[in-house]
């Protein structure tokens, strides 16, 4: 596992507050991560950083083995790099069936797949069959995707998303809303697609971060109280003091 984003001393503020206080964070390729934290410990705008949403007033991000910033590149190139991410609602395409919001996705154009891509060719269609495969809804890619289940929605986007052949996917509470069973379901999907590249998951449900069986991350007023695995960090005084206890 060769690291593939490193940020260091990174902080940020709104207004003179400090959101993100000096953050330091490695993660490598393939790897899943959790990172947890109490409300307002900056892991929205963690990920904001990365996206190129948020820029830091300091601090670097470094990205891929050529150790390339970050900081200047805009959030389109960003994604281009090969980062993508899930925001907490999904962005589906209502109208559209899911196996047309698959081959969106993969028309995409973003590193290897292309218009080639395309479902209108064999390689396209195998590839949507693939995807819906991963994903679970190889029943439902007739479907319209405005009547699928919240969770089935949420699994398209990932889908979608991956798509995009992303070598780092951010998920950012992915659990909220879901069914125990859809999340049992988003714990296997998101643990696949770890196995090939780097996932970060922002889950405040403990059972959801226990099955992702990774490294947690802990975040408090900015910064990284602790990182280990999930036994490890729920064992921290101050992890408890600022976090599980409350
Ligand atoms: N654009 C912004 N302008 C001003 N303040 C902001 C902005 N974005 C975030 N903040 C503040 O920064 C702090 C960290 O917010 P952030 O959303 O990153 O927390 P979080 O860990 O994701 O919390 P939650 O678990 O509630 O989602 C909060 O105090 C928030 O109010
Ligand atoms: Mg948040």
């Amino acid at each position: 596992m060769s690291t593939l984003l490193e940020l260091s001393g990174v902080s940020v503020s709104f207004d003179g507050f400090r959101a993100i206080n000096n953050l330091s964070f490695q993660i490598g390729e393939p790897e899943m991560r959790a990172i947890i934290g109490p409300n307002g410990a900056g892991k929205t705008t963690f990920m904001d950083i990365i996206t190129g949403k948020t820029r830091p007033d300091a601090g670097s991000v470094l990205w891929g083995e050529k150790s390339v910033s970050l900081l200047r590149k805009s959030e389109s190139a960003i994604a281009r790099e090969g980062i993508g991410r899930k925001f907490q609602k999904p962005t589906v395409f209502e109208a559209q069936t899911v196996r047309e919001n698959l081959a969106m996705a993969l028309k995409n154009p973003r590193g290897p797949f292309d218009v080639l891509m395309h479902r209108k060719t064999p390689e396209g269609a195998a590839r949507i069959e693939a995807l819906a495969e991963e994903i679970g809804l190889t029943g439902q890619l007739g479907r319209i995707a405005g009547e699928l289940s919240h969770g089935q929605k949420q699994w398209l986007e990932i889908g979608m998303l991956l798509a995009q052949a992303p070598r780092l996917l951010l998920v950012d509470e992915p659990a909220a809303g879901m069914t125990p069973a859809e999340r049992e379901h988003t714990t296997d999907l998101l643990k696949r697609a770890a196995e090939t590249r780097a996932v970060v998951v922002v889950e405040h449900d403990m059972e959801f971060v226990r099955r992702l069986e990774c490294k947690v991350t802990v975040l408090h007023e900015g910064s990284v109280l602790a990182e280990g695995s999930l036994d490890h960090v729920t064992k921290n005084k101050d992890v408890i003091d600022v976090y599980l206890g409350r």
